[in-house]
Formats: C-alpha cells, structure tokens, sequence
C-alpha cells in the first residue's frame, strides 16, 4: 500500500491503492502532466497541482468556475486568480525545493476517494541538512469557498530557524510559460494584511471589473497544538503578499504548518462584501479547523462517490483508471449554480480557456443526469439562460431561431478565435465557428434526453421546450432548398470531424438537425393535447405559427442524406468517397494510430483519414435508426480511417465497436478512453483533464458493457456484453425518479435492486421486468 510509506499523521487518512492516483518521482518534464492529473476542483473552484513553494516548470492556475475575461486575448477565458499555494521554507536562506535540493525520497498521491492530494519529499540541501516534509491539500467540497494546506515538517539531521513565506500570489497570468500568448487578467484593488494576522488580495478583472477576494492565515504547530511562531510580519510586494513568520526546529521533531484560505468573488455576494466573507471564513481558524473541515469534505465525497461510483470487479487497474475519469468530472461540476458549465478541459488547465463545447451536453451530460440529476439540471439550464444570446447569434448570421456558439463563456456569445496562432507566430484562420453548426443540434439532444431520462417535465415545459422549438427553427432556415432535386440541404458546414472544412451536407449535421426539427414536431403535437395552456403560452411566447410548422415538416420530409452506391454505406459529406484512400494499418507502443505514409506526399484534408467519429457519432446516437447491419459496415469503414485526433473519439468507437460485434476493439477503445490522461497519450495533460473523454469513460462502461438504453416507448433496457476480464460490475442509476443499483455477472446476468423512488418496468436482456 501506498500509505505504508507516509508516517502516522498522514497514513490514516489515505485510501487504499484502488484509490490513489501517485507519483513516484519528480521529473521537471512531466509536472505539467501532474499538475492536471492532481487538479483538486470543488464544482466552485479548481486549483492546480502545483508545488507550494514552485518549481521551475509550472503552470500553477487557480480558476473560479464563470469568472472569465478577454483583455487582450481572442476571447474570453477563464482568468487565472491569485495563488493561494505558496509556502515556501527556508533553512538559513536556503529554500528547500526540489528544483534545489536533492531528492532524497518523493512521493506525491492523489486520493480520489477522498479528493486530498497527499506528499512526502525528503531533501538534502548543499550542507547535507535533510528535511523531510509531508502533507496534505484539499479544496474543501462542504465550504466551497476554502483551501487547506497542511504540512508536517521534520530536520532530520539539523537544529536550525525554520522561516516560511506564506504567499498569495496576484501577480499571476494566464499562458505563463508561453511568451507570445502571455495575458494579465486582472488587477489589483487592495494588498494588506487581514486584521492581526493573515494576508488579503483582492483583483478585479480587467474587462467585466469583478472582484475576486482571497485571504489566507499561516498557523505553525507542535503536535499539542501549541503555537511555535516567533516573529510575524506581513509584507507587500506589488501583487503578492508575503507574510514572513519563523519558528526554531529541532532535529527529530515535527511541526506543522496549516494554511487556510478563501474566496469569494462578485458573484458571490456584493463587492462591498467580499472582504468581510473572507475574513468571517477565517475568523475561527485554530488548531482544529483544518481536520474539521476535512471531514466535512470526506464525507460529502463519500456520497458522491456512494452514487457514482462504478466498481468493477476482475480489473483494478482499469478500474482506478475509471474511476479516476469519474473523480474529475463530478469534482469540476456544480450542484449549487446553473450559470456555469463544464469546461472541455475542467477546471484543470488553460486549453479552451473553460469554454463549453458539445462536449457537455453529449459526452457529461448523460453521466451528471443518470447520477447526479440536480446538477444536470443546472447544465441544462445554463443553455436556457443563454438562449437569447443564441437568438442574437442566429440572427446576426442571418438565420432564424436560436443557434448556439462552438464555444460558450458567460454571456453566451460566441467565444471560438477566428485565427489560430501558432507556437511560431504564424497564423491561420480558424473556421469552426463560422462552420461547425451542430452544436446547436446537440444542446437541443441533450436538453431532450435529460428530459427523458428524468421525466422532469416542469424542465421541459419552463425551458427544454423552447430550446428545442428555437433549435428546430435554426435548423428550417439554414438548410437550403435544391429544386432540382426536391430536397433540403447544407452547405458549407463542418461536422465533428474538423479536419475537412467546410463540406456540403455533412452527414452528421444533416442527420442531427432533422432528428431536431422531428423532436419540435413532437413536441408541438405534445404540448397541444396534454399542455394546451403551456402550448399557447410557449408558442406566443416565441411567435411560432401553424405555417412555419408546415415548413418544417416539408424540410424534415425531404432532407438529403448523402449515402454511397450500394445504400449502407454513408458519405460522410458530400465528395468524401473520392478523396484520396488512406488507412490506419498500424499503431503505437500506446496503442494509437500512426500516421499512414500517404500523409508525406498528400495533404491529411485530401485523404479519408478524419479526426474523430463522424458518421459513427450519428449512428451512436440516433442508433435505432439504423439497422445493425448498417452500423456494422459503417463501423468497420471509419474505424479504419479515424486517426482519434480528438479524444472525443475513442470512447465512441468502443461503444459502437460493442454494437456491431466487434468486443475485442471495444475492450482496447476502452482502455485508450480510460488512460488518456493518466498516460498523456494524446501529449496534452498538461493543458488540462479531457472532459468530453472522461464523460465517455462513464458512457462507455455504463451504455457499452453494461448495456444500459432506452427504447423508443422511454422505458430503461438493460443488455450487457461484459468483456472476459471482468467479473462483475456494479453502479447506480437515477431513472425517472427512481434510483436503482446495477449488477452484471460475467454471464451477463443482471440483477436490479430499487434503493429510492417508485417502482418501475424495465426491460432486461429482451425481458420485461417490474423492479419494486
Ligand atoms: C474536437 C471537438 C471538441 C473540442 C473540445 C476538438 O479537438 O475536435 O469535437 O469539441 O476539441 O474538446
């Protein structure tokens, strides 16, 4: 076990090895890849793993969920807040870092059960003084507000003055380690110290002029909690604060240092407030404080992992990768705030600057609704409060209805640069938002499907039902009408692979804004016997007439769906067949595709090698309307051609690999989906956790090998395909009001057991089945 190396003080609060995500050794050229994977985030705040007292490389971020700002960048990002890790420990000037000192020992663990990133490091400074130091850090999930450092300082060999500096560190940037991308988001309103001790920066954003408060106060004890600090003092350094305090140690002895910290910002409470929140956080902060708040913190990550957790059985180390996928995603999302989204990269790195793509609502989404149900309603109801941007973008565009950005921030404009930079300073314009319009298909598929999988019909009333109706209306105006051929269609559009733009009638988008336009049809119909008031009320509400419903089922009827020759085959747009032939035939060390030869002489645009699933992503949606055979044989067409330059991509392929018989790829898509952080494989960790992936994971286990669907009547089907290596699997669900643990045996037996709600009808391996 892990813990067996920490000393008492630490080891009895660490999980077992299934959960503990560690680091064994510190390598400068892998800590930004740590830095992601030991992201602690709390749905409110995300700080990342960076080192106390710094290293050399780092990229040591702080981010607010909804705090965003633009200055001088291309679009608004979430703004780097102040940092609120620095201790740093001296020993006669000397600062004992591992940049500095040898490393004697290292060790640094994530435990995911209980969201506390643990270390030990033992150091050897120049005059052979050996200092051992463990510890402990969580951002707390009970007070959203607060960080806790704690750390246990042993000499080991010495007598001295220990003095430490305790930082707050406002004078941070976003793209640090990148000069020409380099940004100062905020800037500072006050610097001072906090009553008799402690420290206090507040920062406005440059842009919106949010204030943003953090305070901290450093407390040095022995184990009787007795205070050791000699001297104090507090400094002001530009945009840090620095307080300085200093205490003797002895050889042999431990103390500890305990750091607490809050923030609050301006959409917390007033900007006349802040301070006093932060201060009122601090007040009590003594001996105890830190343990108390930790457990408080535990035992809320203790029922969020009672729901969520998916234990499998005949597969550790895929498990704890699992699992792993499953910590950040539920750490990053808020159950308490519904103007905020989920980030493609968290909370847990500067790639996409937080900005919510369709990663949301087809790759979280399905895992925050069947779990945690509250804060998928939040996620939805993020797009809702957005619709009117949607609406000014559609018009502005020149569309009807509402369209949604590629990329989403806090006022819902669209947030996607026109020009990519890249690390040389050369630039080329970026055409996915001018192209890639299926998002708004998408939100308008996940706010459906949240609603079908809850039954929550004052959602889908209030704010589902117009998302929709505005969608499907997007949808009416953008497809053009072919008279020659009766039919409707899309030009100029990219599809979820981004590396052919723009196309002409891309499958997918094709396929998705008619299942759009249907699902408004539907609704309509619904609302108009069982909701007549609602009926009116919404269709007032946005103007919407029996003639422009004409239109849509025109367009619905005569959509153009580019197929080939022998009819199962899709195009995935229009001319794809007769680009250039080009298959994956081998793969990595890592198992991921190479690139073929061809691409030394033919541009990658020119070949059939496409970026992630594509016309698979559609029959992994829309699946029932396909016949097996279909799938199969578009499975087997793209899965030779996709090349997973997106991680969207492999989850996909493992979920559609189970449908059309092919087991053993889904085994092996798995893993990649499961391991592409913990493994870097897609050599960007250090820009953050893959989100969208790590939604996949969920999907892949729970809709793949478990088997979990609902059929065309909205009733639960379970039909699982375990792989051979598993022996058992075990998770829970909400469906429909209802919450329900899931068992499946290696015989693919299922066993259902209801834990709260009513009872319900579910459909097991083909059998009908009451669970009461
Ligand atoms: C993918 C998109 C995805 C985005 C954010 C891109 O590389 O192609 O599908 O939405 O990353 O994750």
């Amino acid at each position: 076990m892990i813990r067996d190396l920490y000393s008492q003080a630490i080891n009895g609060l660490m999980s077992s090895d299934e959960w503990i995500i560690r680091q064994d050794h510190y390598d400068p050229k892998t800590n930004l890849q740590y830095e992601s994977l030991f992201c602690l985030a709390n749905g409110y705040m995300g700080t990342r793993g960076a080192h106390e007292e710094g290293t050399r490389v780092s990229i040591p971020c702080t981010y607010i969920n909804g705090v965003f700002d633009k200055s001088e960048t291309f679009m608004r990002e979430l703004a780097n807040m102040p940092n609120w890790l620095g201790i740093k420990l001296y020993i006669d000037k000397q600062l004992l870092s591992v940049d500095e000192c040898e490393i004697l020992e290292f060790s640094r663990a994530l435990d995911i059960k209980k969201s506390i990133l643990f270390k030990r490091i033992r150091l050897r400074d120049e005059y052979g003084r050996e200092t051992l130091i463990e510890g402990l850090r969580f951002v707390s999930r009970y007070n959203i507000h607060l960080g806790a450092i704690k750390l246990y300082v042993t000499p080991i060999n010495y007598n001295g003055i220990l003095e430490v500096e305790n930082i707050i560190d406002g004078s941070v940037v976003n793209f640090c380690d990148a000069p020409r991308f380099k940004v100062k988001h905020t800037a500072l309103v006050e610097n001072g110290s906090l009553l008799d001790d402690g420290e206090y920066i507040e920062v406005k954003t440059r842009d919106f002029g949010m204030h943003i408060g953090t305070g901290c106060k450093i407390k040095l004890f022995n184990d009787e909690g007795e205070n050791l600090i000699n001297n104090r003092q507090y400094g002001s350094f530009g945009e840090q604060a620095i307080e300085f305090v200093d205490c003797p140690v002895e050889e042999g002895k431990t103390i500890q240092i305990h750091k607490l910290t809050s923030f609050y910002t301006g959409r917390d409470v007033c900007e006349e407030k802040i301070k006093d929140a932060v201060l009122n956080d601090l007040s009590q902060f003594n001996y105890k404080s830190i343990n108390e708040e930790l457990d408080r913190h535990t035992k809320i990550y203790d029922a969020m992992w009672n729901d969520a957790d998916i234990q499998i059985n005949g597969d550790t180390e895929l498990n704890r990768a699992i699992r792993f996928n499953i910590y950040h995603l539920m750490s990053t999302a808020s159950e308490q705030d519904d103007r905020i989204n989920i980030g493609a990269k968290l909370l847990h790195g500067e790639e996409y600057g937080g900005h919510a793509f369709w990663d949301t609502e087809l790759f979280m989404l399905p895992f925050f609704t069947y779990v945690f149900p509250n804060t998928a309603s939040n996620l939805v109801k993020y797009r809702y409060h957005l619709l009117d941007a949607a609406r000014k973008n559609a018009q502005e565009n020149g569309f009807l209805g509402a369209k949604y950005p590629w990329e989403s921030a806090d006022t819902g404009e669209e947030e996607c640069p026109d020009w990519t930079i890249m690390p040389d300073g050369s630039c080329y314009p970026c055409y996915v938002a001018k192209y890639e319009h299926h998002v708004t298909a998408d939100v308008a598929f996940g706010a459906y499907n949240y609603y079908q999988i809850t039954n929550d019909m004052d959602y889908l009333l209030q704010y589902g039902a117009e998302i929709i109706l505005e969608t499907a209306r997007f949808w009416s105006s953008r497809f053009e009408y072919n008279h020659e051929s009766n039919r409707y269609e899309i030009f100029d559009v990219t599809g979820p692979d981004e590396w052919h733009e723009p196309v002409d009638n891309n499958c997918y988008t094709n396929y998705m804004a008619k299942w759009n336009i249907q699902v408004g049809l539907s609704l309509i119909k619904m609302l108009k016997s069982e909701h007549p008031q609602e009926y009116r009320r919404i269709t007032a509400k946005i103007s919407l007439h029996d003639k422009e419903l004409e239109l849509w089922q025109k367009v619905k009827e005569h959509v153009y769906l580019p197929k080939g020759k022998d009819g199962t085959l899709f195009e995935q747009f229009e001319g794809y067949f007769d680009l250039t032939e080009a298959i994956i035939e081998e793969y990595n060390e890592k198992d991921m595709p190479v690139r073929p030869q061809i691409l030394k002489s033919v541009r990658l645009s020119e070949t059939q090698l496409i970026k992630q699933a594509d016309v698979v992503m559609l029959m992994y949606l829309l699946g029932s309307e396909f016949d097996k055979e279909t799938q199969r044989v578009n499975y087997d067409y793209y899965e030779k051609r996709t090349m997973h330059g997106s991680s969207l991509s492999p989850s996909i392929y493992a979920i559609m690999g189970l449908r059309v018989g092919r087991t053993a790829m889904a085994y092996r898509y798995l893993r990649r989906a499961a391991f592409i952080d913990l493994l870097d494989l897609q050599k960007n960790t250090r820009e953050g956790i893959h989100a969208a992936n790590a939604g996949g994971v969920w999907k892949t286990v729970v809709f793949g090998f478990a088997g979990i669907s609902i059929n065309k009547e909205n009733q639960l089907c379970i039909d699982p395909e375990m792989p051979p290596q598993w022996k058992e699997v075990i998770f829970k669900i909400h469906f429909h009001g209802s919450q329900l643990q899931i068992q499946v045996n290696c015989e693919n037996e299922v066993s259902v057991e209801l834990l709260s709600g009513k009872g319900i009808d579910i459909i097991i391996n083909g059998k009908s089945l009451r669970v009461e």
